[in-house]
């Protein structure tokens, strides 16, 4: 009980003071962009900037996760990335592999409930294994929902779920009358989740490069210029008491 109390004391004043805790976005999205970038301006070769970007990404997990975030959702690997040199590919599809084999008992122990979004059956097949694997094992966990797009595209999950649709109409399970919005978002990979309230991009451009599009209709978005390895706690921070500033106000007025 006692090192029940005196854990939960450390970790809340971990949290940052400057987030108001009444006010938390309940999903975050990331679009970790600028790897390539930050190994440039090191003088290393691109893939080191992909081993920094896990790093990073296991820090803003733990952030998000101590200070109350419900889910986080990040762009791994997107449907057009397959069009970058072979040897990048390989090489990302077998960190992925490494990233989940090396955390899957921390994520555990951490209560996270780990997902993977995006045409999995595209992925090299010892992925998929571990990819069911980490999800199977993880899926009743309640400490943050932690959302990974690997071979994801906004289009693509919208043309899965659009075929999906159809072939119920076509079954006669589903009347083309009762589609609504709703049932679009229940047949999306995200289909459990809130959509996301605030959507960070880093190392400065200004384009979703194909994630997320249905869902983040009213999400607020926030660019830094920070490269993905950079990306630190106290820049979600920043992006945090940034979004609590904004007025959202869904096509409404006061
Ligand atoms: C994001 O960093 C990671 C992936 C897309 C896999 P990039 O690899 O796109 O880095 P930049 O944009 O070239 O700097
Ligand atoms: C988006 O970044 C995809 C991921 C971060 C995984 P890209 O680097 O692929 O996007 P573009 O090419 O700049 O639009
Ligand atoms: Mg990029």
């Amino acid at each position: 009980m006692l090192n029940d109390m005196s854990t939960k004391l450390i970790s809340t004043r971990s949290r940052p003071i400057n987030i108001d805790y009444n006010k938390l976005p309940q999903h975050i999205a990331i679009i970790m962009d600028g790897n390539g970038r930050w190994a440039k301006q090191q003088g290393l070769p691109r893939i080191e900037g992909h081993l920094q970007g896990v790093n990073a990404l296991k820090e803003i997990l733990r952030a998000c996760k101590n200070w109350g975030i419900r889910t986080l959702t990040v762009y791994a690997f997107s449907t057009e990335n397959w069009g970058r040199p072979l040897t990048e590919v390989s090489f990302l599809m077998n960190l992925f592999e490494r990233f989940i084999k090396q955390e899957l008992e921390e994520m555990q122990q951490e209560g996270v409930c780990l997902k993977f979004i995006g045409d999995l059956s595209a992925l090299p097949l010892s992925l998929q294994q571990v990819i069911e694997h980490s999800m199977a094992i993880t899926q009743h966990n309640q400490g943050i929902n932690f959302n990974v797009a690997i071979n994801y595209g906004g289009r693509d999950e919208i043309v899965k779920a659009c075929r999906s649709i159809a072939e119920k109409v076509a079954r006669q399970e589903l009347l083309p009358e009762t589609i609504n919005a709703d049932l679009i978002s229940q047949h999306l990979d995200t289909a459990n989740n809130s959509d996301p309230d605030l959507l960070i991009r880093t190392s400065g451009e200004m384009r979703l490069s194909n994630f997320l599009l249905w869902q983040i209709a009213y999400t607020e978005i926030y660019v830094t210029d920070t490269f993905w390895p950079d990306f630190a706690p106290k820049q979600l921070e920043k992006a945090i008491v940034h979004y609590q500033k904004r007025d959202r106000r869904f096509g409404k007025i006061k």
